[in-house]
């Protein structure tokens, strides 16, 4: 097990757990939902990543809205902090405890409460997994506005409170566009009801998009209202190679006037990044075995016409090869296909993770990976990548890939294990060079414990103090996800 350093104090204002607090949860709770079990509290205290790691002796599991509210009531009064949990997916830190916060687990608030099958609007708990909520959709009609590769586990609670883009964010946008309405728990308990679910509402502030992406900063989302779009009929999907990445974006720009709407994701990688997928994937193949390229993209559309999206994708493909902006490419020809030009995508994350592992030889060790989540003007996304490879030299693996239709890069730093003299070369230069070209630090991701205090590289001084401003107001004793999202230095 790895750790990233983490230079905070445990704040001297919280409280420690008692028995009494224990007795209290088992009552209100019963004893299944008061977890005190290590192997269950060791899971919940580690990140995604094993990056994070805290020390919780204690994991709640609250079945409906008023037992949050009578969790946070008496956390509050006891100046005891707390940690709001979802599919514990989040790669900033921000899902974990670092010190010995009560974890609160949305995991047993799973019901679908309503669907609206005229409008499309759907209500249910936050801690739906975003995977089943497709899934319930699909055979109604509908689909979720997102689509990340962590569907599996996400919750949408965590989903909202992290404001996820995803591969589908270039056709269907952000959350802050999709949720009509939430219903959020407060600090001390007070159950804030904006569970609407009109398109138009100008009846003063919105307040519930102070919640979306506030990472449990602010409150605990409970229930969330959300619209979804109709399930089409056909989806298509190419996968193409590119000589350099200015063919890319000159291809992002034409895929944008040709295919216009229909584009449901336009995602790049480099071939680092590929050759790390082929290599670490079992039963993976090249899907261009004869050459090897220095880009690849993939382009999906969505519309409700088989043959009519098919030969649209084909033609704008075919002139995209006469025009020298693809080099080489494949349109699914099935489902299964389909799903393992996807693979190649969704599995980067994972493979990457694990791939040092695998390479190392006597010690086993786990793998580092430092990841930054930017979101840059398309023409200069590149760049970094480029400046980061000679600027690291042999010790680390630098591969680039993300939504580029959204401006939104991946860049991952594969290290044999974390160490501080890497990082030293890394940040602040990265944060640094994005500041300059007007980026920003956290495109989706969020900022979590790894970059609270890095906010100011995207915001601007006066932003931040009305931040803590609010997050004051709402949350007093500061117990909702301390030492995230804000730096701690402001919040005292
Ligand atoms: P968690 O990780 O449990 O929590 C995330 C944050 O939200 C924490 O700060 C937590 O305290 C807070 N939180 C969780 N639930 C609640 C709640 N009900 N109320 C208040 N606060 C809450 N992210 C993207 O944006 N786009 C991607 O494409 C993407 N792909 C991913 C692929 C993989 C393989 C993985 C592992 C992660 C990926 N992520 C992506 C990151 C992550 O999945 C998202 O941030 C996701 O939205 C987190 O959901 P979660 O339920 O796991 O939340
Ligand atoms: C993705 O797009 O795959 C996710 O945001 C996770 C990652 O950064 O690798
Ligand atoms: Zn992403």
């Amino acid at each position: 097990f790895t750790s990233a350093a983490i230079n905070i104090q445990r704040s001297p204002s919280f409280s420690k757990l008692n028995s009494d607090d224990i007795g209290y949860f088992k009552s209100m709770l019963g004893d299944k939902n008061v977890v005190q079990d290590e192997d269950r509290l060791s899971a919940a205290n580690v990140d995604w990543m094993r990056k994070y790691k805290g020390s919780s002796q204690l994991l709640l599991l609250p079945r409906n809205t008023e037992e949050v509210s009578k969790i946070l009531h008496h956390c509050n009064s006891r100046h005891l902090a707390i940690v709001p949990q979802g599919g514990n997916t989040g790669l900033v830190g921000g899902s974990v405890p670092v010190y010995d916060e009560v974890i609160i687990s949305l995991a047993s608030m799973d019901q679908i409460i309503s669907l609206d099958k005229v409008n499309g609007i759907l209500i249910c708990e936050a801690g739906c997994i975003l995977e089943n909520l497709n899934s319930f959709l699909a055979n109604e009609g509908f689909i979720m506005p997102l689509d990340l590769g962590a569907k599996g586990s996400c919750q949408i609670g965590g989903n909202v409170s992290t404001n996820a883009g995803g591969l589908h964010f270039i056709r269907y946008g952000s959350l802050h566009g999709n949720i009509l309405g939430l219903e959020v728990v407060l600090a001390d308990g007070t159950v804030l009801d904006m569970l609407g679910t009109l398109r138009k509402d100008n009846t003063g502030y919105d307040l519930k998009h102070l919640f979306i992406g506030s990472e449990g900063s602010l409150g605990i989302v409970t229930k969330v209202s959300i619209l979804t779009p109709p399930k089409l009929l056909s989806t298509n999907l190419a996968l193409l190679a590119c000589k350099d990445f200015l063919s890319c974006q000159k291809l992002l720009l034409e895929a944008k006037r040709e295919l216009g709407e229909a584009i449901s994701a336009f995602e790049f990688m480099d071939s680092d990044a590929m050759d790390m997928v082929l290599a670490h994937m079992d039963g993976a193949r090249n899907p261009f075995p004869s050459s090897s390229y220095n880009f690849y993209v993939l382009i999906e559309t969505t519309g409700s016409d088989e043959s009519y999206d098919k030969a649209k994708l084909e033609a704008f493909l075919l002139r995209s090869m006469e025009g020298g902006l693809i080099s080489d490419g494949a349109i699914a020809q099935d489902i299964n296909q389909a799903s393992s030009f996807w693979q190649i995508r969704e599995k980067l994350m994972f493979r990457k993770a694990m791939c040092w592992q695998g390479m190392s030889e006597a010690t086993v060790k786990a793998g580092a990976v430092y990841k930054y989540d930017l979101s840059l003007p398309v023409e200069k996304l590149y760049d970094i990548v480029e400046e980061m490879r000679p600027r690291l030299g042999e010790k680390a693996k630098v591969v680039g890939y993300g939504h580029l239709g959204d401006g939104n890069l991946h860049l991952n730093i594969i290290t044999k294990q974390y160490d501080n003299n890497i990082l030293a070369q890394i940040e602040p230069f990265v944060y640094e060079w994005t500041s300059t070209h007007r980026g920003s630090i956290s495109a989706e991701h969020g900022l979590g414990l790894m970059k609270a205090d890095k906010i100011h590289y995207s915001k601007s001084p006066e932003t931040v103090q009305l931040m803590a401003s609010i997050k004051k107001l709402l949350d007093p004793s500061g117990i909702l996800n301390p030492y995230k999202v804000l730096p701690q230095s402001m919040l005292q």
